[in-house]
């Protein structure tokens, strides 16, 4: 059984954070959101992974990943260069599936679903995952009527259903028939939503599937904050690796090895990363920090701080700090050295 995990794209809303490397590859509750994908695959019995590249520093994803076999899977890697849209990167595995049906899933999308062989044991051309939402003009939406899939549409502008389609999709490889006679949407883009339309117009039967529940698409810093407090709500558990020194740890927290916590509080459900230091700090609920961090005389709450970062003298919430920044409190004036598209509260 084959898993294709899509991780090219633009990220746009996510600058500057994305300047440097892919969005999949930005690390919420411990990992890469593309490695919650990877590993929620592995552990329903998915262990051949085709992985999608983009033109965003792709070498960073297979340095990541290497072959799989320290995730446990077997990983091939295609090229997709720039993101000309979802139906021209599915397009690009038609030469390497092996089985009649194959699954497809974005790599910046966090669904709890772990039923994927039944998805896969579909009627039809295709099954979808759909799910309920308030901003249906955000996603592809699906119509179902007498309990068929009846119609699709991307992003619609008028509100035609409010199920959106969830970023998982199965196919037959019939889709690489429909996608080769697809022309680009109004976004300049091949869509997937489309081709599965398109299979539609050839009186195909699309299968479908409604989830319940928490799911997301962190493509803003709003949704990786949402995904983050999920993730640790989720699945943290108290792990101490490292060293704790006078200070008090509550509840699920993971300490990962070589971090250090020194009179300090730290309230869970919390991730502190590898050789990470934390002093004379409060680290409140659903708060990320990551690898080699040092906060000082700082209180962080609700917030996902990435690698390399110093915090120093500041209470800061809700927010997304990218690798290697400094966020440090000035004597009286605010310095500030701030990327394209950035957004600053003080
Ligand atoms: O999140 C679910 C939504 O994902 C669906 O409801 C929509 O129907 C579907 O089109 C998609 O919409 P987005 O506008 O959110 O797609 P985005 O451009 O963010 O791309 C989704 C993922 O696929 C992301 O991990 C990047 C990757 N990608 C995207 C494009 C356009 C590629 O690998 N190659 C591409 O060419």
């Amino acid at each position: 059984m084959q898993g294709v995990i899509l991780h090219g794209g633009q990220g746009t809303r996510l600058r500057p954070l994305t300047h440097t490397g892919p969005k999949q590859l930005i690390k919420i509750a411990g990992k890469p959101v593309s490695q919650w994908v990877l590993e929620q695959l592995r552990d329903s019995g998915i262990h051949d992974i085709i992985i999608i590249l983009g033109d965003n520093n792709p070498n960073k994803v297979v340095e990541y990943y290497g072959d799989g076999s320290s995730f446990g899977v077997n990983i091939t890697y295609v090229y997709q260069g720039k993101a000309r849209g979802l139906a021209d990167a599915v397009y690009k595995v038609k030469d390497l599936i092996t089985d009649d049906k194959f699954l497809v899933y974005l790599g910046d999308n966090i669904v709890p679903y772990d039923r994927f062989p039944s998805f896969l044991s579909f009627k039809g051309s295709a099954s979808i995952l759909l799910a309920k939402v308030d901003n249906p003009n955000r996603f592809g939406v699906a119509v179902i009527k007498d309990g068929k899939v009846v119609k699709l549409v991307e992003k619609p502008k008028e509100k035609i259903s409010d199920l959106a389609l969830v970023g998982v999709y199965a196919f037959t490889k019939e889709i690489f028939d429909v996608i080769e006679n697809l022309k680009p949407s109004w976004r300049g883009e091949l869509e997937i939503t489309d081709a599965i339309q398109g299979l539609i117009d050839r009186g195909r039967e699309v299968d479908y599937r409604i989830i319940d529940g928490w799911w997301k698409d962190t493509g803003t810093p709003k949704d990786i904050l949402e995904a983050n407090s999920f993730l640790l709500d989720r699945y943290a558990e108290r792990k101490i690796e490292g060293e704790v020194r006078e200070s008090s740890v509550d509840g699920r927290v993971v300490i990962e090895e070589g971090a250090l916590v020194e009179n300090s509080t730290i309230r869970g459900p919390a991730f502190i990363g590898k050789g990470s230091k934390i002093v004379n700090s409060y680290i409140g609920p659903f708060t990320s920090i990551g690898d080699n961090c040092e906060v000082k005389n700082s209180e962080i709450e609700y917030s996902v701080i990435l690698d390399n970062v110093k915090v120093d003298g500041v209470s800061m919430m809700d927010s997304l700090i990218g690798n290697n920044s400094s966020v440090v409190k000035g004597k009286r004036w605010v310095k500030l050295i701030i990327g394209e598209n950035s957004r600053v509260e003080i």
